[in-house]
């Protein structure tokens, strides 16, 4: 192991290796370092301070607003808005773009994200992550929703932190996919999984099959197929995306959040959840698909677009996909 090689060190080590680097978007992610170890220490002393249970809001999707939630987008977008290194931001829990206040300097870069992916899960004290993605910003300051709807494969960075038995945070900017595990006695993010690459064939699905009486007849089909299989697969669901997606990432498997005729376009959020997600599943040499189509290549349409996913192992997306023509409304 690469001991004592901080998540900065293997930035500047990055971004040494790039001649055309300014080293603005290493300054970005020391940024969003202090937001994740800020969430980090909130989320570890859940239970403990009055940070449990809903706001009594309900969000921009519908769904109701847990104080971790709140907190952690007020973190995020208080940590990044004056670093001078972005033009604007987007938030799973804010309706629309978020604009850099005029007083302070704009970047070359939008960052979106999911502040707390899996919140129903706070409550019970099972890992939860944040979910981020990064764009480049052609028109500066002009910034318009146009700038965000930008398909998957023009990002230039994507990473989850997860709030696990250690907090860990793993990303991409497109030079193979980097794990990093907060030692909370020094404070700091240290090298502890590089070049994660994804098993080609896992035995792991992970999909909600309390869903199953509103499945399209295909993912019925995929999932019999599964269990009747001699190597013997094996069901994991979490319920929080970025803690499904990240043992599937070591272990290998698939994971699954098709359309269904009760959630027609799926459940998931194209550009916090499904974007960063296949970026980084592809970079490990996996695959990620809404069942027709690369996730990467759709371009978006709205800003909370919702989408299906199909996400993990090569071989086992493939024969999902290979299902899926099977489907009907
Ligand atoms: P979020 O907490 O950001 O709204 O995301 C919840 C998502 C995702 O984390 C998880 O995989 C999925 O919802 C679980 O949905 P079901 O409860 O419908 O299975
Ligand atoms: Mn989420
Ligand atoms: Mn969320």
């Amino acid at each position: 192991m690469n001991i004592g090689m901080t998540l900065t060190k293997f930035l500047l080590e990055e971004q040494r290796r790039s001649p055309d680097s300014t080293g603005n978007f290493t300054a970005l992610f020391s940024d969003l370092v202090v937001a994740a170890k800020i969430i980090s220490r909130e989320v570890n002393r859940a239970g403990l301070i009055d940070i449990l249970g809903t706001t009594g809001n309900v969000n921009v999707q519908g769904e109701e607003v847990q104080k971790l939630d709140e907190f952690a987008n007020e973190t995020l977008i208080r940590t990044m808005e004056h670093g001078g290194h972005l033009s604007g931001m987007a938030s799973e829990e804010m309706d629309e773009i978020i604009k850099i206040d005029g007083k302070y300097p704009k970047g070359k870069y939008l960052l979106l994200f999911d502040p707390l992916d899996g919140s129903s899960n706070i409550d019970v004290n099972v890992s939860v992550g944040t979910i981020f993605s990064i764009l480049r910003c052609e028109n500066g300051c002009d910034l318009s929703l146009d700038d965000f709807l930008k398909p998957g494969v023009e990002q230039v960075a994507a990473g989850y932190i997860l709030y696990g038995s250690s907090t860990m945070l793993v990303y991409t900017t497109g030079n193979g996919v980097h794990g990093f595990t907060l030692d909370p006695s020094v404070g700091e993010f240290l090298l502890s999984h590089e070049n994660i690459r994804i098993p080609e064939k896992g035995k792991i699905y992970s999909i909600n099959e309390g869903n199953s009486r509103h499945w399209f007849p295909g993912t019925g089909l995929y999932v019999e197929k599964l269990k009747a299989n001699e190597k013997g697969y094996t069901a994991r669901y979490v319920g929080s995306l970025v803690s499904d997606f990240h043992r599937n990432l070591l272990k290998g498997g698939i994971y699954l959040y098709p359309s269904d005729r009760k959630s027609q376009k799926g459940k998931l959020r194209l550009l916090y959840e499904a974007n960063p997600l296949s970026f980084i599943v592809e970079q490990a040499g996996g695959r990620s698909s809404n069942g027709e189509h690369r996730i990467l290549d759709i371009v978006p349409q709205e800003l909370h677009q919702r989408t299906p996913l199909i996400i993990g192992s090569r071989h086992d997306v493939e024969e999902a996909e290979s299902f899926w023509k099977l489907q009907e409304a």
